[in-house]
């Protein structure tokens, strides 16, 4: 054990020692925390006064009598051991007299394989810990397959807890060669099994007297000599993270290097201007030095004023950087809330947020087979291949090629949540053939000549609340006063254009966005239109609001509660619902989300007809 005195004299000598960046990930209870202390534990990189509290609490909250719990050293946090689970992604660093190792723990429970993709997004080798008495699991499979999609070349297949199934070398190879042929079809490049117990220290440092029969390297012998370098580029790349400008003499350009180096007076492209540049100083902090590296986070000055600005990209001319805004992705989905085509996300790719948009949902994987079915939503957990298109167009490299610029995460935009991770296969160069035509004869000039805005009015309430009796009222009164009106009734166009869609989850989100961009197209016809669909989700009513221009665009929630709308009952609906004869009815069996901010509400219960449009006519402008 290392006295705190010795620690500046050990961490010098450790200075020049090689990085190795790993992941370890298993099931809940393969005893991955186990295995992380007892490698902290054989590194030598605890003190005595750890030990000493270590044992301690081994007795307090530990599972293992009298020994000691080595879990403990690494489940640092008081809740967590409470509840005797981790719970977030922690980075271990520790070293031997070969090597420096930086791990991300990551919890094996279901719902946490955010965390995984998380850590493995920067490591370059990974430790899959299998029970040895239950073999290889699903969940074993799914880290698998993420941690190839995320360009994982190096495995270690950590067979655990031998010591529970008598050091039994059948067992050990079943597992082995179930394993190799379940992955043949990943993109690994080394496979390496070892039998290990955590517990009591087989094969971590030193070979295990009871696995005579393994004559292969120990957990530590692999990962100090196995070479994972990443090739080194000729290429370089800056995502712009912010333009510093302290005063008018000075403008710098700052980021963190996503590829390659970079070297005074070196030439530079600006993207997407495409301008072409000289580098003039590089800083890393305060000091100005000839060359700056991979990873490394810098300011550039450069020879000439550019209009450059975060999310833009300084890259070599040989980079693989381009421009696109529709992709083919693989996408983890991490959210319990579903994934559905045509919903808007945000997405945040290097230094850009952007609304996107799910456009297909092509391949959703099985991990136990890695063979793929069609799929219309995405599931917690899923792993798929989709297409989807961005607001905007985006300087990208395929994940292949960079991670940093390949990949991107989605966001929630209502609660932020991130939602999953998307990593580039390729762009779809179909966008790029396709040109906004300007024509002549524009919004501005319709209204002038129609004697009123374009605008919409977006009703939304459950079925029965009465959106369609006040549109009707409203536009009768429109029409006498000579304006151009449409109303967009869901009955209505569900007969026509929306004809091919019921009202599953993903089906009404695809109604709403047709039903959406035909009220953009009418009011940019100058029309006042009238719309009154459940439009039962959140996101799809913001969707349509993102559409408009800010008082274009009015939300009205007819509130009118359950109750009274099923008392109601104009259609005869509710009762066949309750009757169970039709599923997934609003109100009954199918969600609706409430607006949390709409420009108008009336609830029918309450307010006369002839009021609730005098309301709606008041907020038109
Ligand atoms: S939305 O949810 O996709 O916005 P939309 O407004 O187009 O629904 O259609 C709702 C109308 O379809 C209801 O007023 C009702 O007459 C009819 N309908 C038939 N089945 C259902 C159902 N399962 N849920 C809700 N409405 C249904």
């Amino acid at each position: 054990m290392y006295k705190a005195g010795t620690i500046s004299k050990y961490l010098k000598s450790q200075a020049s020692l090689n990085l190795l960046r790993f992941i370890t990930c298993g099931s809940v209870d393969d005893g991955k925390s186990t295995l992380i202390g007892r490698m902290l534990y054989e590194s030598q990189m605890i003190f005595d006064d750890q030990v000493a509290s270590l044992k301690n609490d081994s007795k307090k909250y530990g599972t293992q009598g009298e020994n000691i719990d080595f879990a403990l050293l690494v489940d640092g946090l008081s809740a967590e051991r409470e509840q005797g689970i981790t719970i977030d992604v922690a980075y271990r660093f520790f070293s031997s007299s070969k090597k420096k190792f930086i791990v991300a723990d990551t919890p094996g429970h279901e719902q946490y394989t955010r965390n995984m993709a998380t850590g493995a997004s920067t490591a370059e080798l990974a430790i899959l810990l299998v029970d040895a008495r239950n073999g290889i699991l699903t969940q074993t499979k799914r880290h698998s397959f993420i941690v190839s999609l995320l360009g994982i070349k190096n495995i270690v297949l950590a067979i655990n807890k031998m010591d529970l199934v008598n050091y039994d070398k059948n067992i050990y190879e079943k597992i082995n060669s179930e394993y190799k042929l379940f992955s043949k079809k990943l993109n690994f490049k080394n496979i390496q099994s070892i039998p290990i117990s955590a517990l009591k220290g087989d094969n971590i440092h030193k070979k295990s007297k009871y696995m005579k029969w393994y004559n292969d390297k120990t957990l530590f012998d692999y990962l100090e000599t196995t070479k994972t370098k990443i090739q080194s580029s000729d290429s370089f790349v800056l995502p712009v993270q912010s333009v510093n400008r302290p005063n008018l003499n000075f403008r710098g350009y700052s980021g963190t290097i996503a590829e390659g180096k970079i070297r005074k007076g070196d030439e530079l492209i600006s993207l997407p201007s495409n301008q072409k540049v000289k580098v003039k100083d590089i800083f890393v902090g305060e000091r100005s030095l000839k060359t700056a590296n991979l990873k490394q986070s810098i300011t550039l000055t450069i020879d000439k004023e550019i209009d450059t600005s975060r999310g833009d990209i300084l890259c070599s001319k040989n980079s693989t950087v381009d421009m696109a805004d529709q992709f083919n992705v693989n996408v983890i989905w991490m959210s319990e809330d579903k994934g559905f085509t045509g919903r808007t996300y945000l997405a945040k790719i290097h230094n850009i947020s952007t609304s996107i948009k799910i456009m297909s949902i092509k391949k959703i994987y099985d991990v136990n087979t890695l063979e793929f079915s069609a799929g219309n939503e995405l599931k917690l957990n899923d792993v798929a291949e989709i297409s989807i298109s961005f607001n905007k167009t985006v300087p990208f490299s395929t994940f292949k090629e960079n991670k940093i610029l390949g990949s991107f995460i989605i966001i929630d935009p209502i609660n932020n949540q991130t939602m999953g991770m998307g990593m580039i296969n390729f762009s779809l160069r179909r966008s790029q053939n396709i040109q906004l035509q300007n024509l002549a004869i524009n919004k501005n000039l319709r209204e002038k000549i129609n004697g009123h805005k374009g605008q919409v009015l977006w009703m939304t309430g459950l079925s029965g609340s009465g959106k369609s009796t006040i549109a009707n009222e409203v536009e009768k009164i429109l029409y006498s006063q000579g304006k151009k009106t449409y109303i967009l009734d869901g009955d209505n166009i569900r007969h026509g254009l929306n004809k091919d869609l019921g009202f599953t989850d993903k089906d009404r989100v695809e109604n709403i966005r047709r039903v959406a961009e035909v009220a953009k197209l009418m009011c940019d016809a100058g029309l006042i239109v009238i719309t009154a669909f459940i439009s039962p989700f959140r996101l799809e009513r913001e969707m349509a609001r993102s559409l408009f221009e800010k008082n274009d665009f009015k939300e009205i929630y007819i509130s009118t509660p359950l109750k009274v709308a099923e008392k109601r009952d104009p259609k005869g609906l509710y009762k066949k619902a309750r009757q169970g004869k039709i599923p997934n009815f609003t109100g009954i069996d199918s969600i609706y989300e409430k607006p949390t901010n709409p420009e108008l509400e009336i609830d029918t219960s309450k307010v006369s007809l002839s009021k609730a449009v005098k309301k709606i006519l008041n907020i038109i402008t």
